[in-house]
């Protein structure tokens, strides 16, 4: 009677396991980390793992029959060997692999879609336009303070304070404004205007409070953040400029729209080149080296 577990012969050892765990690592870092780390992982997993599977299906010797030792020659499978029925321990060994990948998958996937994707998806304050009245409620050149809320149904929760600064009109004809978001782009506190507000000349326009300053600057008061007037940092922890508004102007009434993030600010007021982002939270870096180095939100920055 014979026994199959004596006849039967062991797989060779192979490295592509080695390499196909190694993209799966690389694809968890990836994750975190950026999105092209993610790519070239996924990469390593689907070629080591095509690998894998080749090796397991590979065609092997049969065992030498008594007599001088032979060296086997070893073959790769055809279509016509993976079309052909494999022995009981070639598809135990992938069934194992494949339930356990699908288990695996099963179990991670959900916690990594909850624990990474909100790295992905941004900021997604202000989304509704917001109307601040007629644009000769901003005399040229100064700053105004505009409170409003973004979301009248959520109350309260969603005041937001913008800096508006009319600059008259560009060399196109086009009129510019400044509107600077009041939120700290190192860990989100309240930035404040550097400057005495003209409380007596206060307004309110469609349920949005109007306030004239004079601010030279914008300072926060957590950690002592500073911006200029055009809302580059100078000084402090923030990472880089203050978050904007886009803004319109529709039958004469000045509309704030969604926010995006800004790199830098060059020149001034008409003048200025914004370099735009698309919004990102406090504490994250949005150009240069350290965009790359530091890709995930500092821990305690608020929206
Ligand atoms: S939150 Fe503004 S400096 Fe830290």
């Amino acid at each position: 009677m014979s026994d199959e577990r004596d006849t039967h012969e062991l797989p060779t050892p192979s490295l592509w396991p080695i390499g196909f765990a190694i993209g799966v690592a690389c694809v968890l870092v990836g994750l975190v980390v950026s999105v092209p780390v993610l790519i070239v992982g996924a990469a390593i997993a689907i070629v080591f793992g095509i690998l894998w599977i080749r090796d397991l299906f590979t065609t092997r010797p049969a065992p030498a029959a008594p007599g001088p030792a032979v060296a086997p020659e070893p073959r790769t499978a055809t279509v016509a060997d993976l079309a052909a029925p494999v022995d009981r321990a070639t598809f135990l060994s992938a069934a194992t692999i494949g339930v356990g990948g699908l288990i695996g998958a099963a179990v991670t996937l959900p916690v990594l879609g909850f624990a990474v994707l909100p790295s992905f998806e941004g900021d997604r304050v202000k989304t509704h336009d917001v109307n601040l009245g007629p644009i000769t409620n901003f005399p040229e050149g100064e700053f105004v303070i505009a409170t409003f809320m973004d979301d009248p149904d959520e109350g309260e929760v969603s005041r937001r304070t913008a800096f508006i600064r009319n600059n008259g009109r560009t060399d196109a004809g086009v009129p510019s404004f400044t509107t600077i978001y009041s939120r700290c782009v190192h860990l989100g506190c309240p930035v404040q205007p550097n400057g005495p507000i003209d409380e007596s000349a206060k307004k309110d326009v469609n349920g949005v409070e109007l306030r004239p300053v004079l601010a030279a600057s914008f300072g926060c008061p957590c950690h002592g953040g500073l911006y200029d007037s055009e809302g580059n940092r100078f000084a402090g922890p923030p990472v880089r400029s203050l978050d904007r508004f886009e803004f319109s102007i529709k039958n004469g009434d000045l509309i704030l729209g969604r926010t995006f993030s800004v790199g830098h600010v060059e020149g001034t007021g008409a003048k200025a080149q914004i370099s735009r982002y698309y919004k990102a939270f406090p504490g994250v870096h949005v150009d240069g080296v350290e965009r790359i180095l530091y890709p995930i939100p500092t821990p305690g920055s608020t929206g």
